[in-house]
């Protein structure tokens, strides 16, 4: 369970390049409780990726400030942990070995806490299988057991589920759903589907490009399961679409997922 409330203090971010600066962040502002689950949705190039990379401490280089409580957030820590879109497993390492990462699992606590990882993940019977003989979503699952490793008080989630099918998308948004109603971990998701938005998320953020800025913050006001087709379901979905819809005549065209739900035309 995490403790702490994750401040962003207007965060602003500037690529700066011989062919132009591209302002990537503008005066981002939020405080995420701690335990929430925000989900963040936006056009193809509004930032999405930078302000997760800038709460982890991989991007330094930025006006603003990154809180988690009372400390401030500079760099990396086993605070933070994170999944990307692309599992990044080690090829030479098998489950336990990749989850353990750089921990020793003839530790009797390392060895117990990746159990109850793999477990947690739905792999067991798993443990000792190479990445190459896993599915995509099965390398995704030891991808955030990975994260969850030093019980991060922040996961953050990069479009996590982009490259899987649609059954196992899924399949995997009730794995990630399940963690968080277990662990009470912060999560901040970013996806282009509409629907994983809704369906994760106490509060979905909306994000608006050139330069990424935080747009609407939409209340999603449902017990876990959710069901899809509830009347509730459908209404946040129709608000979301009717913030998305400026988004769409931005100068970068946006890539959902889910494109099936937005509007024709
Ligand atoms: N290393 C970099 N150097 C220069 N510009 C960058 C760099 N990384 C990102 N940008 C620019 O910053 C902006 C925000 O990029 P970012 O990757 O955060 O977008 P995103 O919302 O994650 O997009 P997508 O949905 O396609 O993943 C874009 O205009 C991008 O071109
Ligand atoms: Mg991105």
């Amino acid at each position: 369970m995490s403790e702490s409330s994750l401040y962003l203090n207007r965060i602003t971010k500037v690529f700066r390049s011989p062919q132009g600066d591209v302002h990537a962040l503008r005066d981002v502002q939020l405080v995420i409780d701690p335990g929430e689950f925000l989900t963040v949705i936006g056009p193809s190039g509004c930032g999405k990726s930078t302000l997760l990379k800038i709460i982890a401490g991989l991007d330094t280089d930025y006006d603003g400030e990154v809180r988690l409580g009372e400390r401030t957030l500079s760099k990396p820590g086993t605070d933070r942990g994170f999944v990307f879109q692309e599992h990044r497993l080690f090829p030479w390492l098998n489950v336990e070995q990749n989850i353990a990462a750089n921990l020793s699992l003839k530790d009797p606590k390392v060895k117990k806490q990746v159990q109850e990882l793999i477990d947690l993940v739905r792999l067991n019977g798993f443990e000792r299988a190479y990445p190459r003989e896993l599915s995509g979503g099965m390398s995704q699952r030891v991808a955030i057991a990975r994260a969850l490793l030093r019980n991060p008080e922040v996961l953050l989630l990069d479009e996590p589920f982009g490259a899987l099918d649609a059954f196992t998308r899924a399949h995997l948004q009730e794995v990630i759903r399940d963690i968080w109603l277990t662990k009470r971990t912060t999560m901040i998701l970013v996806t282009h589907d509409i629907d994983e938005a809704i369906v994760l998320a106490g509060r979905v953020v909306v994000m608006t490009s050139r330069p990424g800025r935080l747009h609407k913050v939409i209340p999603v006001p449902m017990p876990h399961p959710r069901n899809r087709a509830s009347s509730v379901f459908q209404e946040v979905r129709s608000l979301l679409l009717e913030e998305l819809e400026p988004t769409l005549h931005d100068k970068q065209k946006p890539r959902y997922a889910n494109r099936e739900v937005l509007p024709s035309g």
